[in-house]
């Protein structure tokens, strides 16, 4: 919305939220979530055609078009739970709109939404529409975190769906017209709606199976003399393939990934298709399987045992640039060593210490984490170093002055194949990464 705000002037963004904190946070120097770039734009349209308000009503009132954009997390309840989405957020805002709406309105589904819940938002709307037009967008947001302020200047593409009747064709132009503000035309695709809403799961479970291909030969390349980052190259020249999405890592994370494969999942076998739902089920298998895999490898090479020894986590972030955490192969890695009794001393540039205790379900006391101010201080006396997210800065550390401070044998383990292994081993390190025998 503050990029909407950024390039098109002449527009009014209003963004509201019953969280009275947040808002007040939008509203503030100190954002609530950090964003490369994200800062400036904020700034720059705040007060003049971005506002952010927790007055719902009067926004619906005002507004001609309105974007959904809340939460839709994996159902942790009732039918479906642990897969299907939960709903009650979209529904509620639907009902909303429904209530407090005194002129016709173009609603875009923003949230990630299962394939056909435009057709609940339009029914809740349509029943309570007394002689108001609604027509319902489907906008799904491509951007990854840590680079979305890029993602949003220069989009690969901007997919809208809406009903094919012309007051829908009608309302898809109202938002193409805002986006041709800034992006090619070719570059904004139209569809049905449910081709909008599928392709979004889609992009998403493609993407996350690429990884879990690749890491699943980061298995059989550690079992041989293979080098999966050799492997990853090799085959990303090819120009079918392609290079994005083939860096093997601890496990991939992020809000999207899981829930929307999850949620694909779910749709297939509730439409009677349960070799499609294994078939995208087996991408989260191998996640997991990656994840615990990692702990273990830490574990066995460090004698079997990791009780009492200090171990350094380097990133706690689900990846760069970002201090999101949410479904951070870091929170899984914790766990397992927690369970082991490791002493771990965690430290990350920007997740806060806070969100660390809630994420591992621990108290602010726990004897066994600590939180550190910089890798130094994490890895002094450390056993061995864990390095979960590809900070830029890990690149830049002493590890000849780490090494020095480190019990001995000093290991490593490198979750991110960001380091420069044999560099480390000349110092003395027992470094290892992912997918190297
Ligand atoms: C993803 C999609 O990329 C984006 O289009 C969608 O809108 C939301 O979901 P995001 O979750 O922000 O974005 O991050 P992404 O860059 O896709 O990374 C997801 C996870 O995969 C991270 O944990 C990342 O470290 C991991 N990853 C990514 C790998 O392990 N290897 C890779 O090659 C790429």
């Amino acid at each position: 919305m503050a990029m909407i705000a950024h390039k098109c002037k002449d527009h009014t963004v209003t963004v509201v939220d019953i969280n009275q904190a947040r808002i007040d946070a939008w509203n503030s120097d100190k954002l609530p979530i950090f964003e490369p770039g994200l800062d400036d734009i904020v700034q720059g349209a705040r007060g003049k055609n971005l506002f952010f308000s927790t007055d719902v009503d009067n926004s619906i009132r005002e507004a001609e078009m309105i974007f959904l954009s809340v939460n839709t997390p994996t159902k942790t309840y009732g039918v479906g739970a642990g897969r299907a989405a939960d709903l009650r957020y979209v529904e509620k805002c639907a009902r909303k709109i429904a209530e407090v709406a005194d002129s016709d309105k173009i609603v875009v589904e923003k949230s990630t939404l299962p394939v056909r819940t435009a057709e609940s938002v339009k029914r809740i709307l349509e029943s309570n529409s007394q002689g108001r037009k609604f027509q319902i967008l489907s906008n799904p947001e491509f951007l990854a975190e840590g680079t979305a302020m890029v993602d949003l200047e220069a989009p690969d593409r901007v997919l809208i769906g809406g009903d094919q009747t012309p007051e829908g064709k009608a309302a898809i132009q109202k938002l193409v017209d805002v986006y041709a503000t800034w992006v090619p035309r070719e570059r904004v695709i139209t569809t049905n709606i449910w081709s909008s809403e599928l392709s979004k799961l889609t992009a998403n479970a493609f993407l996350a199976q690429r990884i879990s291909s690749i890491n699943a030969i980061s298995a059989l390349c550690e079992a041989t003399e293979a080098n999966v980052d050799e492997v990853a190259h090799a085959i990303g020249t090819d120009s079918r393939i392609g290079p994005k999405f083939l860096k093997s890592s601890v496990g991939f994370g992020g809000s999207c990934f899981q829930k929307d494969i999850l949620n694909l999942v779910y749709l297939c076998e509730h439409f009677g298709l349960p070799e499609v739902a294994a078939y995208w089920n087996g991408v989260i298998e191998m996640n997991d399987y990656q994840k615990r895999r990692f702990s273990r490898r830490v574990i066995s090479s460090m004698f079997n045992t990791v009780s009492d020894k200090k171990i350094a986590i380097l990133g706690f972030a689900f990846k760069k640039d970002t201090n999101d955490t949410r479904e951070s192969a870091a929170i899984y890695i914790c766990k397992d060593l927690l369970e082991e009794q490791a002493q771990i001393a965690i430290y990350d540039p920007k997740v806060e210490v806070a969100q660390i205790q809630r994420d591992l379900g621990i108290d602010a006391d726990n004897q066994y984490v600590s939180y550190c101010k910089d890798a130094y201080e994490a890895t002094k006396d450390a056993h061995a170093i864990l390095v979960l997210t590809e900070w830029d800065e890990f690149t830049a550390l002493d590890f000849q002055k780490i090494y020095e401070q480190m019990q001995q044998p000093a290991f490593l383990f490198d979750g991110r194949n960001l380091l420069d292994l044999e560099a480390l081993r000349e110092i003395g390190f027992e470094a290892s990464g992912i997918g190297k025998g």
